[in-house]
């Protein structure tokens, strides 16, 4: 199959391959969706082999109005209410118990619950709007891999086994939606940390949990997909959390034992040491967090294309966007954090 570019101009002929039952990856304000019919369980089901993603891992459904989630779901409790008001369009995903029957059924996985978007992105709107059913959109990578940032991220990973990209540019959040369970509408509770900061959420609606794995990390997770490995570059990542001093400590270290460098860091840090190390991505200004959740992905691909060999990453306070971000940087490091040598 050859996977073609369709502009925002060419949104129709796109609809029609989604009605037809095709895969068309789509860029949102987060990252890039991978788009099928959620009504078309052949379709679907072809998005879980196209990613190589476990079939106990539900996907979200993307909406093109507020209204229509009415016909999806058994109850809108009032919180929900409210927040799709405040947050829709935006990178929040609201988690809803299902109507029978509304969605192919691997959508959900077996689960009595939906999670459902409207994402923030016109053209995207619009093509939910042609296909004339909501979509159901789950990163457009392959699994395990960084979360697709542009249009080419998708083309590398997903080329030849999908239908078409519609090329939007490069996504503006960086890092996916919020997923937060209302089925428990006295509880509301973050599965997932995301474009949408827990302060911003509690200043709509007051005190929101937090589920607990992400936490403490031996808890099972309510979210499926957190369970798995995740965001990984095929290199090993490290998470160095320290000021200059203890990354000058780390690259030496990790030099000595024979590795190729590729820093991931402000821009400061990288002109630091862009002489020392093989591979160096900026994720811009120092603290700037909103610069760096944009970046992270595509740092983490970018050397995958280099002689790096290992990546050193840095660590962000975890408040705000900071949470969402620190939560796929753990994911790609598998925890792994550079601990100095040196006594404290
Ligand atoms: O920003 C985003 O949310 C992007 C863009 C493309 O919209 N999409 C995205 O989808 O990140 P995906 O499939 O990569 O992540 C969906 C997450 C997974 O962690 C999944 O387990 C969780 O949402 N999820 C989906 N349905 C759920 C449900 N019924 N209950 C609990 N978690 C659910
Ligand atoms: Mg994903």
């Amino acid at each position: 199959m050859k996977t073609k570019i369709f502009q925002a101009s060419e949104i129709k002929t796109a609809a029609e391959l989604i009605r037809e039952g095709e895969l068309i990856s789509f860029p949102t304000e987060t990252v890039y969706g991978l788009g099928a019919d959620a009504t078309n369980e052949q379709a679907v089901q072809k998005v879980y082999r196209a990613k190589g993603r476990p079939s106990d891992n539900p996907l979200i459904v993307h909406v093109a109005t507020k209204a229509e989630v009415a016909d999806y779901v058994t109850e809108i409790p009032t919180v929900a209410e409210i927040l799709m008001e405040y947050f829709w369009p935006g990178p929040l995903t609201l988690i809803f118990k299902v109507k029978e029957g509304a969605f192919a059924h691997t959508v959900t996985a077996g689960l009595d619950s939906v999670a459902i978007r409207m994402p923030d992105n016109s053209v995207t709107l619009s093509l939910i709007k042609e296909a004339q059913t909501p979509l159901v959109g789950p990163s457009a990578n392959t699994s395990g891999k960084p979360s697709p940032t542009t249009a080419k991220h998708v083309y590398h990973d997903l080329q030849g086994k999908i239908a078409g990209i519609v090329d939007g540019g490069a996504t503006g959040v960086g890092l996916e939606s919020t997923v937060l369970d209302i089925t428990t509408p006295e509880k509301p509770t973050i599965l997932r940390p995301g474009g949408i900061s827990r302060a911003e959420l509690e200043e709509v609606i007051g005190y929101v949990a937090v589920d607990q794995h992400l936490v403490s990390s031996d808890e099972v997770p309510k979210a499926p997909g957190m369970k798995y490995k995740h965001y990984s570059p095929d290199e090993p990542v490290i998470i160095v959390a320290g000021n200059q001093n203890l990354w000058q400590e780390a690259v030496r270290h990790y030099q000595a034992l024979g590795q190729q460098i590729g820093i991931l860091a402000n821009d400061e840090m990288v002109a630091a040491f862009s002489n020392q190390v093989a591979e160096t991505y900026s994720l811009g200004e120092k603290g700037n967090i909103h610069s760096a959740a944009h970046k992270i992905f595509a740092g983490l691909r970018y050397f995958e294309q280099t002689e790096a060999t290992l990546i050193l990453a840095e660590a962000y306070p975890e408040e705000g966007l900071g949470a969402a971000y620190m939560n796929r940087l753990k994911k790609a490091a598998g925890n792994q954090f550079y601990r100095s040598s040196e006594k404290l």
